[in-house]
């Protein structure tokens, strides 16, 4: 079916100057850009935007990154886009994704994995409401 799906470069991917790889990759593999804006997130920002993980471990050290510098948040539009995404990106953690990967090849942990995907049609809807207006949208269906 026709989606659409989240995707964030985080703050390490834009300060490797990755953007445009990742855009590439996008691209390449027929996801259509239909929204993106640069952003950088206060903390509260990314704490509501992770407030899933809210309880995890991980989720304090997780915001404070993900708030230490810009970002560049897209909406990705095409055919299965939520799973496409994520096969483009590879396992969160890089050591385990795969070459030929976004995280596989380009991340550095997992916690600076490069990019984030939403994990379900469900939460993308939710996602791409927490940073884009209707109007804000852009399809390339029309
Ligand atoms: P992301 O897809 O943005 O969703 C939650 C993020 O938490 C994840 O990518 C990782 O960057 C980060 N994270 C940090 N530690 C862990 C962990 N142990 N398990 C899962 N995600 C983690």
């Amino acid at each position: 079916a026709l989606e659409r799906t989240l995707s964030i470069v985080k703050p390490d991917g834009v300060q490797k100057n990755l953007i445009g790889e990742v855009y590439r990759r996008f691209e390449q593999a027929g996801l259509k850009i239909v929204a993106a804006r640069m952003m950088h997130l206060s903390l509260a920002q990314a704490e509501g935007f992770y407030a899933v993980h809210r309880e995890r471990p991980f989720f304090k050290d997780l915001t404070k990154y993900m708030s230490s510098g810009p970002v560049i948040v897209q909406v990705l539009e095409g055919e299965n886009a939520v799973a496409k995404n994520r096969e483009l990106m590879g396992a969160t953690d890089p050591k385990k994704a795969d070459k030929g990967t976004i995280r596989g090849d380009l991340a550095a942990s997992i916690e600076e994995n490069v990019a984030h995907g939403s994990d379900s049609a469900e939460n993308a809807k939710i996602e791409i409401a927490y940073f884009f207006a209707a109007a804000d949208i852009c399809p390339r269906t029309r």
